[in-house]
């Protein structure tokens, strides 16, 4: 069914256990966190008196216990049947807030079932202890109509929740969007609420052949899904209440498995726990650590159902918020503001699912090929000298770099759009002496422009003032707060007028010191404060009636406050948006300046982000851990639609050690964005202060990556063109076999190469899985044979273990030490036979940083096929840029036997065959904008 009044049922109340698969690998170790209250069990750092909740707790707890020995029984009255019923994997929690140890008392006042659980171990939630009984008051669905292109429903309300300003009427509108995307959303019947401000495309029609069915539960109202083809229930939201006040609003779902992916911004495996895991999304300054919300926020999560097919599920929502996953498997959605706004989409296959979500907010936009290329900073270069010297130290050792950065010590007083005049004075002249030898300069901005300067000293803040382009307090003055320079007021770049006055900033800096890109850093936005210089004022955003799970258990902590006024809403809705919008403003900036791509990296993140920015993980430690959390860090951020993410490389604090930094520069190499950043006042860890042989392994592996550069950047192609992903989990590959769906010490590069790092100290060898099928070792042709299972490789510190999937070309070239010596270089075609001794690739080529070029048609596109010992290059579209790039080598491994002869377009060449069965025909001096075909006998 999908559509029309024969989806409409009516579906019971009653309670029904649903089957719960609980494979292996599924749970998360939450190292560090510290002992919680139970039920409601989170960090505790930041939480005052929690020792001595935990204590409390304990303590009746054990009375409990104690009494329970005694009598034999439950302690008081024992809880109605129908509270009975509920198994504990599906109570759903009536009281999150965190701040209360929930009794009886509290529990029934909502209407809600109250049975304790035993304690949860250290650091992890339980089972909660007040749940929704099964006949809790809901929504009914009074009215759906049918219009040309979707439903219109009326939901009602007889009795109130326990949040105040219920609302008692909703609107439902359900658009079938296409044959894979449902739009389902919930607001207020009478009242416009506020929305994310995020063009969305609408449909036009009402698909046609939808491979899901929707039918609804009409008293309580809920919503169910199926995928078609299976049967399989994607969503039912008749599991728990829908709860809909001003500033609470929650929806429950069950989940067809415990395999869920996404929901950032976090730190911790790339399989979440269904374990009570409470995920909260609410953009925050904070040294990444498991549990906490982070920099950016991300209401989208994949999940994959049994026999590999996958659906995902947005919230298209931007207030803080939470989601609650738990074992029955089910998930809870809960913010405090905006619409219920979904979009689902049902892939089939997970690589398709993130297509079609990007669909919705935006594909990522196509970076300059210098993006791709390797980058350095540090904080704490000291001067521009310094930092001169070490662009001038990898030069010498000829160590591949196309970016040399600088973090917040080139400023003068730590104020945007200045630089030191004694300490930085060599700035203008060390970005000319970069563009000479083809090298690119970024520096740090942040937000908070200094507030304190006599006037008429500091332009960007008298000329922001005069026109009005701060954050405001609830009286009308700019919001004071604290950030590097001291005192500051933060730009509102929800006004099209901050735009304006960022570009011109942005001129006046680029008229003296011509950057190439930038990096957008504490656009949380972060403050030193909590609030502002006075706090907050008493009312309803910044004391909500419910504050999801925040680190620091309010909304201002290190942060503006929610009141602050923006122009297009106040801060209790924007917050969530500040980086996108920022990263909006530069992105059209560095337009308007450059007149090239843009490249920018910014810390704060919000879906459709992939348009403007990339991202780097945060401030992470050189530790071994945080090297290989960047790997489900970097991971998530493929199914955000940001693919240019990395993390930064030998771990930015704390003190790196040569073998960490050695094989951290190994796995760098293959973030799609790859830089090596360091905090001020440790060591250098820039490759050239390590031993010979450190500082030669890392330049090979840079060499490696650079060699891959026209791979990388064909992949970027897609990404831009249809929201592939760059950096892949092994899972979208090979969605059916179980054994992937677990895997984040790994991962590909599109569909075939894949990088198996070494993630602990001291070890000469690596265990990887390797999927089903042959597998060809990158730097020797050689094959490995596997059934899909766990193997051992040598890895000796100066190897990094890669391996291309048989079927597949990959484009490489001739390494230079910059891109863009790189890509004059000639080309050499890895071809990776199947077992039928077929191979596939492609190559996009253009110029590397003009705008537009697959749009304006300015770009080659080169697709490589072998079939029975032929291969063939075929220019499927041509551009001047390519005539003088030449294909030099082909490389095909996997010839079963000794050619007697390889001929190129008909005529004979020489070639070179090895026993590992590695076939190679070298100077072949062909154009990129000419095709041609090799044919071995
Ligand atoms: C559905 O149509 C009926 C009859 O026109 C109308 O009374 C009702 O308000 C409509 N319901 C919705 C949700 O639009
Ligand atoms: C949906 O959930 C309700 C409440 O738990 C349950 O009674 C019903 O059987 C479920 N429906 C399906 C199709 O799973
Ligand atoms: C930086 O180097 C230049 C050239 O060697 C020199 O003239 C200048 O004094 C140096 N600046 C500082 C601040 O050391
Ligand atoms: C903030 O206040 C200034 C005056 O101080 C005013 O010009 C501006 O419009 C205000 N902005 C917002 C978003 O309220
Ligand atoms: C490769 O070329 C063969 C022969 O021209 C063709 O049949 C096949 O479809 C091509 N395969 C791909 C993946 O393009
Ligand atoms: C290719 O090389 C020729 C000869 O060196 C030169 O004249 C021409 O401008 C080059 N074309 C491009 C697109 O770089």
């Amino acid at each position: 069914m999908s559509r029309g009044d024969t989806c409409i049922t009516r579906t019971m109340k009653s309670y029904q256990k649903l089957t719960t698969p609980q494979p292996a690998g599924c749970q998360v170790e939450e190292e560090g966190a510290a002992p919680m209250p139970p039920a409601r069990g989170r960090m505790a750092p930041c939480w005052v008196g929690s020792g001595l909740l935990v204590a409390a707790v304990l303590l009746s707890t054990i009375t409990v216990w104690v009494l329970r020995q005694v009598s034999g029984g439950w302690l008081g009255p024992t809880p109605p049947p129908k509270c009975l019923l509920v198994p504990e994997s599906h109570r759903f929690d009536c009281y999150p807030e965190r701040q209360v140890v929930v009794t009886q008392e509290l529990c029934e006042s909502r209407g809600c079932c109250f049975i304790q659980s035993p304690l949860p171990a250290e650091g992890k939630q339980g089972v909660p202890w007040c749940f929704y009984p099964p006949d809790f008051p809901s929504y009914t669905l009074e009215s759906l109509n049918q219009t040309a292109l979707s439903m219109v429903g009326l939901l009602v309300r007889r009795e109130k929740a326990y949040y105040p300003r219920d609302i008692e009427m909703l609107r439902l509108d359900v658009e079938f969007e296409t044959d894979t995307r449902l739009h389902i959303k919930i607001t207020d019947a009478a009242n416009p609420r506020y929305e994310v401000p995020l063009d969305v495309p609408r449909a036009m029609k009402r698909a046609e052949n939808p491979i899901y069915s929707l039918n609804f539960s009409w008293d309580p109202f809920g919503v169910l899904l199926r995928r078609t083809a299976t049967g399989t229930v994607l969503l039912n939201t008749t599991v728990a209440p829908l709860i809909f006040a001003d500033q609470f609003l929650q929806i429950s779902t069950s989940l067809p498995s415990r395999f869920l992916y996404g929901l950032g911004e976090h730190r911790g495996s790339l399989l979440h726990s269904l374990d009570w895991n409470t995920l909260t999304l609410w953009a925050r300054d904070v040294a990444p650590t498991e549990s906490f919300n982070l920099y950016g926020a991300h209401p989208f999560y994949l999940l994959m159902e049994e026999g590999g097919d996958a659906h995902g599920v947005f919230l298209l929502n931007s207030n803080a918020m939470e989601v609650a996953l738990q074992p029955a498997p089910g998930l809870t959605w809960r913010t405090i503001g905006g619409v219920l706004d979904f979009y689902v989409f049902l892939g089939p296959d997970p690589n398709m699912v993130i297509q079609q979500y990007q669909q919705v907010i935006g594909f990522p936009a196509m970076p300059p090929l210098w993006a791709l290329g390797f980058h350095l900073c540090r904080w704490g270069y000291g001067s521009s000298n310094g930092t001169w010297q070490t662009v001038r130290a990898m030069r010498n050792y000829q160590i591949p770099q196309d970016a040399q950065w600088n973090d917040i010590d080139y400023m003068d007083g730590y104020r945007d759009f200045t630089f030191d005049s004694q300490k930085f004075a060599s700035l203008p002249s060390l970005v000319e002496d970069l563009h000479k030898h083809g090298q690119r300069y970024v520096m740090i901005l942040d937000p908070g422009i200094s507030s304190t300067n006599p006037h008429g000293s500091y332009w960007p803040f008298d000329e922001g003032l005069r026109r009005g382009l701060f954050l405001n307090t609830t009286q009308g003055q700019p919001l004071i707060g604290k950030v590097w320079p001291g005192y500051t007021a933060f730009a509102d770049f929800s006004n099209p007028d901050t735009h304006q006055w960022w570009l011109e900033n942005l001129q006046h800096f680029h008229a003296h010191v011509p950057f190439d890109g930038l990096w957008i850093d504490m656009n949380e936005p972060s403050n030193f404060m909590d609030g502002s210089e006075d706090g907050c004022p008493p009312g309803e955003l910044d004391s909500p009636p419910y504050t999801p799970a925040v680190l620091g258990d309010s909304l201002s902590s290190k942060t503006v406050c929610a009141s602050a006024k923006q122009k297009a809403s106040v801060h209790y809705n924007l917050h969530n948006l500040y980086g996108l919008m920022e990263a909006k403003a530069t992105a059209s900036a560095l337009i308007q300046i450059r007149g090239k791509r843009p490249f920018i990296i910014s810390r704060s993140t919000f879906p459709s982000q992939g348009r403007y920015s990339g991202h780097w993980l945060g401030d992470n430690r050189s530790q071994w851990k945080d090297m290989y959390y960047s790997i489900p860090g970097l991971l998530s951020f493929s199914l955000f639609g940001i693919p240019l993410v990395g993390a930064d490389i030998c771990g930015f604090s704390g003190s790196t050690s040569e073998e960490l930094c050695t094989r951290w520069m190994q796995l760098g190499a293959f973030y799609p964005f790859a830089r090596n950043h360091n905090t001020q006042n440790e060591k250098a860890q820039d490759p050239t202060v390590f031993s010979p042989a450190a500082r030669t392994a890392m330049k090979d592996v840079l060499l490696t990556r650079y060699s891959l550069l026209p791979f990388l950047y064909t992949l970027f192609h897609h990404a831009h063109l249809q929201g592939d992903t760059v950096a892949r989990p092994l899972f979208f590959e090979f969605p059916q076999d179980v054994a992937t769906l677990g895997l984040d010490r790994q991962f590909l590069w599109g569909r075939s190469l894949l990088v198996t790092p070494v993630l602990e100290p001291g070890v000469d060898s690596v265990t990887g899985y390797v999927p089903q099928g042959t597998w060809y070792d990158f730097y020797t042709g050689s094959s490995v044979n596997s059934s899909g299972e766990m193997l051992k490789m040598s890895a000796p510190l100066e190897h990094l273990n890669l391996h291309i999937r048989e079927g597949s070309i990959l484009p490489t070239q001739k390494p230079g030490t910059t891109s863009e010596e790189t890509r004059g270089n000639p080309l050499r075609l890895i071809v990776a036979l199947s077992s039928s001794a077929t191979a596939w690739g492609d190559l996009f080529w253009d110029d590397g940083e003009s705008l537009d070029t697959f749009e304006r048609g300015s770009y080659s596109y080169l697709v490589f096929n072998v079939t029975q010992n032929i291969f063939t290059s075929t220019v499927l579209h041509g551009s001047t840029e390519a005539t003088n790039v030449t294909i030099g080598t082909l490389s095909i491994f996997g010839v079963q036997k000794l050619p007697s002869k390889v001929l190129l377009n008909g005529q004979e060449k020489p070639f070179s065959y090895l026993d590992n069965q590695v076939l190679t025909v070298s100077d072949l001096g062909i154009s990129l904008s000419q095709g041609f075909s090799l044919q071995w006998l």
